[in-house]
């Protein structure tokens, strides 16, 4: 069993939270994705921003952000991949409310088979951060590669690499309903250790944790240079200007859970 079966409809259910719009989304769509497709300046009439355009959105959990690079940024075909059942039977399931027209598919991004046509855009929305080694990263990133046409960008957000070990088992993340837990060695952080991440439903009072893996900055580095990546840019956290209050994320910016990531060969 997939360590998503089990939480499924609570992970849905957290997705509610702001900082996933109000930071993550702001920071994919105006720091990530806009300027790799040298589109930055736009402001309105985002809904045909990825016309044209065949994308695989990897560990697509719900297909939260599939059906937001379809619905909202207008993908021309886009498949949603996943290795938890129970998380590709709630995409189905809205896929059913709601037609898009997106393919759902229980998998594991270790190991895709190459595409019969490649994509132009491939999505992993905290994927990597469950790879325990270096090589099971280098596996995934090797996935991707296969999946992903000549010079075509990969986007990815990661837990587990911002803030030193002195940031994790603390309650600094807790207004924002969730904390994270590192088995620290002799104080210190390293490769393969595990991040737990408990997530906090307000509204019933109930939580769920899930397993993650830290690895360095310089082994992910490392591992998309040896798959062949030429560029590889880390993409900080920032919240969107005009939320109302946009200090209650400043904590978030400030010790940051998650970071960007834009890698093209
Ligand atoms: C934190 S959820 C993110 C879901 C979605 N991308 C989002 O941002 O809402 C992580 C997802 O990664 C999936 N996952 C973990 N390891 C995977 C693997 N090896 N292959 C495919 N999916 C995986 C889990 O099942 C889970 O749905």
């Amino acid at each position: 069993m997939a360590q998503y079966d089990s939480c499924a409809a609570d992970y849905v259910a957290s997705k509610k939270e702001g900082f996933r719009v109000d930071v993550e989304y702001y920071t994919f769509l105006y720091r990530m994705l806009l300027p790799t497709l040298g589109k930055e300046h736009l402001t309105a009439k985002l809904n045909d921003v990825l016309a044209g355009k065949r994308v695989l959105d990897l560990a697509c959990g719900d297909g939260h952000y599939t059906r937001k690079l379809k619905e909202q940024l207008g993908a021309k075909e886009i498949a949603g991949v996943d290795i938890s059942q129970g998380m590709i039977d709630i995409a189905r399931a809205k896929e059913a409310e709601n037609p898009l027209g997106i393919t759902y598919q229980v998998a594991d991004a270790q190991d895709l088979p190459s595409p019969a046509e490649k994509y132009d855009i491939v999505t992993a929305f905290y994927l990597l951060n469950f790879a325990r080694t270096s090589d099971e990263l280098k596996r995934m990133v090797q996935a991707i590669d296969k999946q992903l046409a000549d010079k075509q960008p990969f986007f990815a957000t990661i837990t587990n690499i911002c803030g030193d070990a002195s940031t994790y088992n603390t309650d600094r993340h807790r207004k924002y309903a969730f904390i994270r837990e590192a088995a620290l060695e002799n104080g210190r952080l390293s490769d393969g250790a595990e991040v737990k991440y408990t997530q906090f439903n307000a509204a019933d009072g109930t939580s769920f944790s899930y397993i993650t893996y830290y690895l360095s900055k310089e082994t992910y580095e490392r591992v998309f240079k040896e798959v062949g990546f030429t560029h590889f840019q880390w993409v900080p956290m920032e919240s969107c200007p005009t939320v109302e209050d946009r200090a209650f994320y400043d904590d978030f910016i400030q010790y940051p859970p998650a970071i960007g990531i834009i890698a093209s060969k």
